[in-house]
């Protein structure tokens, strides 16, 4: 392989997106997880129509605006709203994250998250975790203004780093991202943690792993 950075996605790739409800569900009840899943998907669904509409708001802003319409779908008392915000902002990363990390940070590749999170959030999130040592940088959508999977986006790290894409092994649990990121040229590989199905979206990942330490077999 001729990879010189590997990037990877935050939110599902190194941090676990249902953490922040998940910490919640003794009062949230059995209704947790459905309500975790349908708040990730309306967030993703609004970084994707305000894109397009072109109505930019930042991830967290997103973030919020979709955790109140899920709490009114799943009637969830509105006193929770800002314990669910703050555990969004320290979201558990998965556990082999930290190892897979320093393994690869000995080898020498530049490592960096490339993320629809704004600055602030992926540093807090690094921080929270221990993990600010790990990564050459945190690129953050905020610096072109629109959300994956435009190509401006992932231009970011070939900006910075002076290479081509198929230099760039990228990671992600998300299928669309995975595909967006295969179609602009990377080397993507997607991260099936829970058995899912692949897209119909022009691409098709050479590799599919089920966590992050099956990466290290590959590079
Ligand atoms: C991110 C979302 C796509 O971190 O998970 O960019």
């Amino acid at each position: 392989m001729k990879t010189k950075s590997i990037v990877f996605d935050a939110y599902g790739t190194l941090f676990d997106v249902n953490s922040a409800a998940e910490k919640c569900k003794d009062k949230i009840g059995d209704k947790w997880e459905g309500f975790a899943n349908f708040w990730r998907t309306t967030q993703l669904e609004y970084t994707w129509l305000r894109s397009l509409m072109k109505r930019h708001k930042d991830f967290w802003q997103v973030t919020e605006d979709s955790l109140d319409k899920s709490m009114k779908v799943f009637r969830i008392d509105i006193d929770m709203k800002n314990d669910l915000l703050n555990l969004y902002k320290v979201l558990s990363p998965y556990p082999e994250v930290k190892k897979v990390l320093e393994n690869l940070k000995k080898k020498n590749f530049k490592l960096a998250i490339l993320s629809n999170g704004t600055p602030a959030l992926l540093e807090e999130l690094v921080n929270s975790n221990n993990l600010e040592n790990l990564f050459d940088d945190l690129f953050s959508i905020e610096s072109v203004k629109i959300y994956k999977p435009d190509s401006k986006v992932y231009d970011l790290p070939l900006q910075k780093y002076k290479i081509k894409p198929e230099e760039v092994t990228f990671l992600s649990a998300n299928t669309w991202d995975v595909s967006g990121a295969g179609n602009y040229g990377y080397n993507s590989i997607w991260v099936n943690r829970n058995n899912a199905v692949f897209d119909n979206l022009d691409f098709k990942p050479k590799n599919e792993i089920n966590n992050l330490t099956q990466l290290l077999e590959l590079i």
